[in-house]
């Protein structure tokens, strides 16, 4: 079998993405790249540091500037991988409330983009990665072998975030969720630049009645049956 090297898992927010692609990634022994911290830790910079989400200059110079790193994990409460800004580890600080509500319309600064999208590419580029984000099969890795996106509707991505939060033994209420998944929705598939969208080749993949473990069983099917 010819083993496609270079994986991408694209969707709306809690879509399921990562747990997929981390699953994935460890059954093929790849590297798991989400590049959605890189966007959350510029945001979380801004925050930190006092610039205004709507300066885009000063975004776009913090995603030029700072140090972003994605390590395995040192810790074992529940992460995927360590995030390291500048480095201090940032790997909950980048889930907070404050951050998902200001990601998306920093992550629409074009120059954050081109910043980011660059050490995306150089890392996906070397092969045998499943990476995940909103438009790795359209932008960073358009020549990708296998392109996965994955979707839900959004009271089930809803859900599924808020009973994240509730394991995590924060308080959360549902339809607040709902309405936040919502709004990134709008502005992630709106943004002129790289906006959420299937790749034309891509696997569209809807997992409303699939569970993390048939979603990745359907997943291995289409890497087992890969052609190329
Ligand atoms: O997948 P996530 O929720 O961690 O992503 C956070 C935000 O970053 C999301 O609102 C859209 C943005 N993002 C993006 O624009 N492009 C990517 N490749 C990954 C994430």
């Amino acid at each position: 079998m010819h083993r496609p090297s270079t994986i991408t898992v694209d969707g709306p927010a809690a879509s399921g993405k990562s747990t997929l692609a981390q699953a994935l990634a460890r059954e093929l022994d790849y590297l798991f790249f989400d590049t959605g911290v890189m966007y959350r830790a510029v945001t979380l910079a801004a925050l930190q540091r006092g610039v205004p989400i709507d300066d885009e200059a000063g975004c776009t110079r913090l995603a030029e500037t700072v140090k972003i790193d994605v390590q395995p994990p040192s810790v074992d409460d529940g992460r995927l991988y360590d995030v390291c800004l500048d480095g201090v580890d940032v790997t909950w600080a980048i889930r907070k409330p404050e951050v998902n509500q200001n990601v998306s319309p920093v992550s629409a600064y074009p120059g954050v983009r081109t910043a980011l999208t660059e050490q995306q590419r150089r890392i996906g580029q070397r092969g045998e990665v499943v990476m995940v984000g909103r438009d790795i099969g359209t932008v960073v890795l358009p020549d990708a072998d296998l392109k996965i996106y994955l979707d839900a509707s959004v009271e089930e991505r809803a859900r599924r975030r808020y009973q994240e939060c509730l394991g995590r033994g924060e308080t959360a209420d549902y339809e607040g969720v709902q309405a936040e998944i919502r709004n990134r929705d709008q502005i992630d598939s709106n943004r002129t630049v790289s906006p959420l969208r299937p790749a034309d080749d891509a696997r569209i993949v809807d997992t409303d009645s699939m569970d993390a473990t048939e979603t990745l069983t359907y997943i291995l099917g289409l890497v087992r049956n890969h052609d190329g």
